[in-house]
């Protein structure tokens, strides 16, 4: 494992140069960082590059997605990580007020759960932060007239839309329906729940592994854009009778819910590609009168079995498909290079003071995303090559 976060580090070119530069320019000199993401290899090569910025760096990983290698990484490179892998509400909150107990300079969050553990014990003196997700700004938006601190949210610059949440999130996730089911995709009926950024991703990655594939999307708007892309459109319940493979990306709970198991056709495959493991009411499907018994089918799948004989999968207990279940790879490298540039950016612009106070919980500055941009062709080419190579 450590071996792959080594690959990681040497692969993610935008941060290497940003290491180099902070190790001189240290922007965050005396500072903390609390951070509130995944740990897996890709954040280390962002938490580290920050750490070469002069930040005492305090770590807590996301709810299910944290690997045990990762921390020990971290904690033997000197981050001071709280808390093991848990799928456990209650711990992952205990440990997020950990992290906010250090009182940190900068918040780096993922999905609001730090900036919301803050407003529960606010202090004085924090600069502000960054949100990496859609969630998370959709749960720390209502919420800024009580942050007074500007607070970037990286998921609403154009690159992260189009670089992860698009391509990147849309190739994981059926790189990750290929690993753990190890099914073909091909003629099978896909219903893809969500048309924004990464609904779009997934149902041109499974149209690209030749599925037959479906939206289904409350916003006409995008319901009209699925269907000029060449997607079906049907009925919900028309496409959940006919699907084979259901996936949601909508950020929204119970997307898929009990009493949607009465449509269900045998032997579906259901995932989640969203953040938080809500979008598939798994408790309600688990707990209908339909199911009989539950089992574990194989690594990373669980099956209902129904009363009438049918069978239901879940891929990853209905947690991020892409960074849950056996051997989770996540996005591409290059992606999230890219949005971890963005994030290391974000924060020295806060802690060097370009950015306002105003600036709460709204997207990454222009000046930044045209730097990022520019970096990354250099450094990788606008051939996607190395330049000279
Ligand atoms: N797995 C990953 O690696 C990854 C990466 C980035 C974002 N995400 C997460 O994926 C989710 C979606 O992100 P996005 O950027 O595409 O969001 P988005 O807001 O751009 O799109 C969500 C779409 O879902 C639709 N929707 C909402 N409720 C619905 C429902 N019940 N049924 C059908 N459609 C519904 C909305 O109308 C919207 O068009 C979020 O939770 C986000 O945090 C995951």
């Amino acid at each position: 494992m450590t071996s792959r976060i080594e690959w990681v580090r040497d692969s993610c070119r935008l941060l290497a140069g940003i290491s180099a530069e902070f190790a001189r320019t240290c922007p965050f000199d005396g500072l903390t960082i609390g951070t509130g993401i995944h740990l897996e290899p890709k954040t280390v090569a962002l938490i580290l590059s920050l750490a070469s910025g002069g930040a005492r760096v305090i770590s807590t990983g996301n709810l299910s997605s944290t690997q045990a290698e990762t921390i020990s990484y971290l904690r033997h490179r000197g981050v001071q990580v709280i808390g093991e892998t848990t799928t456990d509400q209650a711990r992952h909150a205990e440990d997020l007020r950990e992290v906010i107990g250090e009182k940190p300079d900068l918040l780096l969050d993922n999905g609001g759960d730090l900036f919301l553990s803050y407003l529960g014990d606010p202090y004085p003196g924090l600069l502000g932060g960054t949100e990496e997700t859609t969630s998370g700004r959709m749960r720390l938006r209502p919420l800024a007239g009580r942050l007074d601190v500007p607070v970037l949210v990286i998921n609403d610059s154009p690159i992260k839309q189009f670089a992860e949440n698009r391509h990147a999130v849309g190739q994981s996730v059926l790189e990750s329906y290929l690993r753990i089911t190890n099914r073909m995709t091909n003629g099978r009926r896909a219903v893809v729940f969500g048309y924004g950024a990464c609904g779009k991703g997934i149902a041109a990655a499974f149209r690209s592994a030749h599925a037959l594939v479906s939206v289904i999307e409350t916003d006409p708007v995008a319901r009209l854009e699925a269907c000029l892309d060449g997607f079906g459109v049907p009925a919900r319940d028309e496409a959940l009778r006919e699907a084979d493979i259901v996936i949601t990306a909508t950020g929204a709970e119970a997307a898929v819910a009990g009493a949607d198991l009465a449509e269900l056709r045998d032997d579906v495959v259901l995932c989640n590609a969203g953040h938080f493991p809500v979008e598939i009411a798994v408790d309600e499907l688990a707990g209908s009168p339909l199911v009989l018994r539950a089992e574990d089918a194989a690594d990373g799948i669980s099956t209902w079995h129904l009363a009438d004989g049918r069978r239901v999968h879940l891929l990853a207990g209905g947690h991020m498909v892409n960074l849950s279940g056996p051997r989770p790879l996540g996005n591409s490298i290059e992606s999230m290079d890219l949005g971890f540039a963005l994030q290391a950016r974000c924060l020295e612009a806060i802690a060097d003071g370009s950015v306002g106070d105003s600036q709460v919980v709204v997207a990454v500055p222009r000046f930044i995303d045209e730097r990022v941009a520019r970096a990354f062709l250099e450094a990788y080419g606008s051939s996607g090559r190395r330049p000279g190579a």
